[in-house]
């Protein structure tokens, strides 16, 4: 057998193999004692899942990024239309577009070059329920959550609304929160979100202490009242 034709049988199980080993899973739980409405884009939708539910997504290739978060008292007719008090994706249950504030978020990138994975969760959008994500594979184990059971009863009143509790740069909308511009520091308002959770991004250079890494390909479980 010539070298041309021993790789070209060989290509499609390479290539099967390069597959197996790029799939990566998200396990999706719903801990809380309640419905909630989980959405996670760019790829997944959105869908109802009742208390003590699983959703489980896998990704063959990727996904490059991946935000997941929760809608709250969600009502949908049966085309799918409908609205949610809080995270609500333009009124669709199977979300295409992401949540509007608040919501705690959790997010995963893929660091082309570095072979990483990325995540963190979050509240620049807000915080509407508590949240944990914990790598399952390839031997990572930090888990990293915001689950502060006080945030939307202790919220400060300029950030509280209706099911949830808004992170400064979404109501004040100023360099200060928002980080518009060079360097910015924490806030007495992100500083409310880091007492309560200080693995969270609370404002937008809250980089150091909370982007956390793994391998590339984990997968990962987000819990939703951890
Ligand atoms: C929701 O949208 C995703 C694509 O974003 C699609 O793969 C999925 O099948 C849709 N789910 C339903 C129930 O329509
Ligand atoms: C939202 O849903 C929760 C859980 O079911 C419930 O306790 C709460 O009263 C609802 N809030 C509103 C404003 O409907």
């Amino acid at each position: 057998m010539n070298s041309l034709k021993f790789i070209s049988t060989l290509l499609p199980f390479l290539l099967l193999l390069l597959h197996a080993a790029t799939a990566i899973r998200f396990d999706i739980q719903n801990k809380c004692s309640y419905t909630i409405w989980p959405a996670v884009l760019p790829h997944g939708g959105g869908r109802r899942l009742d208390s003590g539910q699983t959703w489980t997504l896998s990704f063959q290739n990727g996904p490059k990024l991946a935000k997941v978060w929760a809608r709250t008292n969600c009502t949908f007719d049966s085309s799918g239309k409908g609205k949610c008090l809080t995270g609500d994706c333009g009124g669709q249950l199977n979300c295409t577009t992401f949540g509007s504030p608040p919501h705690t978020k959790a997010e995963y990138g893929l660091n082309d070059f570095g072979r990483k994975d990325y995540y963190d969760v979050s509240v620049l959008d807000g915080y509407n329920l508590p949240m944990e994500m914990t790598p399952t594979t390839n031997g990572c184990t930090r888990s990293v959550k915001c689950a502060a059971e006080d945030i939307v009863a202790n919220c400060p009143s300029q950030l509280k609304v209706d099911g949830g509790c808004q992170n400064p740069c979404t109501v004040f909308k100023t360099t200060e929160y928002c980080c518009h511009a060079g360097e910015c520091r924490p806030t007495d308002m992100s500083r409310f979100f880091k007492s309560r959770c200080r693995d969270a991004f609370t404002y937008p250079q809250d980089d150091p202490t909370s982007t956390f890494t793994c391998p590339e390909s984990t997968s990962y479980r987000v819990v939703f009242c951890p």
